[in-house]
């Protein structure tokens, strides 16, 4: 059974803020949402013990029943993922939302962008609630809709638009999933890139792909797309500057990238996997890893396919591992005949996944025992609308 650490009941509570490098605590009513706003719960959480909060969750979840289900992305810590009745890549989960109507909680622990996405594609009787708000993400937030709207207009202005296919990346607002909706585009994840990209260029000659420019780009390189024909859209410079490009660069164009990327992902590096070869290991990367880590790597995919590559691999094999680290911890935990490790030794955890504490967990689903909603993701109607085309386009194509 895993149980909090003890350190971890006072430690832990308040968020962790870790983009890039450094590691900083935040008091836990001062919240930096990448996003959105977490009002404080009751202090009485606060304080309770790690043996405590685990018992009372599964208390207030009996009481539940069959009205409530836990998900839990593969990034979730271990004192979250225990909990979770279904475990899942964000492609997983939100298929799981689309086809399973029973409960009528959802309790999404992952991210914001993930808790949208099953509200948009879950049944009108259903709720979903993410245990803390503050856990966003921020390679999501470096696609602001109102900087992707502006570059649409540009396009649109250099009468290149009409032969564009936007492509969001599940890890973005619901807004912009509406958007691509809108504009005859879909949405995407790092298991079905490719198939995304290929059903994008049966439509028309060229995608705008964001907010991740790394999934782009690597999913570009495996369908043979030259990186001419992928520039970089730096959606911090001015309107009007074809954010970077120069016409000819729009012209050739397949594949217009957003300058967008994930802090965690971009630290592994080719001198780590090279090492991790020197030490006889497999190495297998998430696709929103750089380019050049990509390549070196002896495989990449998503959470559910790295998960599926460590434990399908015969007894004896040694895997380094380029993704988030309760994830990679998780595996060679489960994978006890096999040497499992990760590949940065400074690691760095997803910040924002972390942020579902326990005891958000336990007030979440103690308010809903007691009849109460609380953190409940609600996607206005007409973004639902649009974003719903856009995440249908892309079950259907998978
Ligand atoms: P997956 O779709 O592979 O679960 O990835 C989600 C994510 O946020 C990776 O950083
Ligand atoms: Fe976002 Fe990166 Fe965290 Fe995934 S690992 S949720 S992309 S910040």
């Amino acid at each position: 059974m895993v149980t909090i650490s003890a350190p971890d009941r006072i430690a832990i509570l308040p968020g962790i803020a870790c983009e890039s490098d450094s590691i900083e605590t935040v008091p836990l009513s001062e919240e930096r949402s990448f996003g959105f706003w977490q009002q404080d719960i009751p202090q009485e959480y606060g304080s309770l013990g790690a043996e405590e909060i685990i018992e009372r969750i599964r208390a207030a979840r009996e009481r539940l029943g069959q009205r409530c289900i836990v998900l839990g992305h593969h990034y979730q810590r271990e004192d979250i993922i225990q909990f979770a009745d279904v475990k899942g890549d964000s492609f997983k989960l939100a298929l799981w939302a689309a086809e399973h109507d029973e409960a009528q909680y959802i309790v999404f622990c992952g991210v914001h962008f993930m808790a949208e996405a099953a509200d948009i594609l879950s049944a009108p009787h259903q709720q979903v609630v993410l245990p803390n708000m503050a856990a966003g993400c921020s390679m999501a937030d470096m696609a602001d809709p109102e900087d992707v709207y502006a570059c649409w207009e540009e396009l649109e202005q250099a009468g290149i638009a009409e032969e564009t296919v936007p492509i969001t990346y599940m890890n973005s607002a619901a807004s912009l999933k509406a958007f691509v909706g809108e504009h005859g585009g879909v949405v995407c994840t790092s298991s079905n890139a490719p198939k995304v990209l290929e059903w994008a260029f049966a439509q028309k000659r060229r995608a705008l792909f964001f907010p991740d420019q790394h999934l782009g780009r690597n999913t570009g390189i495996k369908l043979g797309i030259s990186l001419q024909e992928m520039p970089l859209w730096d959606y911090t410079r001015p309107f009007g500057s074809l954010g970077g490009m120069s016409d000819a660069d729009l012209e050739r164009g397949r594949v217009l990238l957003w300058k967008g990327h994930c802090s965690v992902h971009q630290r592994f590096t080719v001198d780590q996997i090279r090492s991790a070869h020197e030490r006889g290991a497999k190495v297998v990367v998430h696709p929103e890893c750089r380019m050049e880590t990509v390549q070196e790597a002896d495989c990449d995919g998503s959470t559910e396919f790295i998960v599926r590559t460590v434990t399908d691999s015969p007894p004896g094999s040694v895997w380094g591992v380029g993704t988030e680290i309760n994830l990679v911890s998780r595996l060679a935990k489960e994978n006890p005949d096999k040497t499992v490790f990760c590949l940065d030794p400074v690691v760095c955890p997803c910040s924002t996944m972390y942020r579902v504490h326990p005891a958000y967990l336990c007030w979440v689903i103690e308010s809903l025992a007691e009849g109460r909603v609380v953190n409940q993701v609600v996607v206005p109607d007409d973004e639902k609308r649009w974003a719903k085309v856009a995440l249908d386009r892309m079950l259907e194509i998978v």
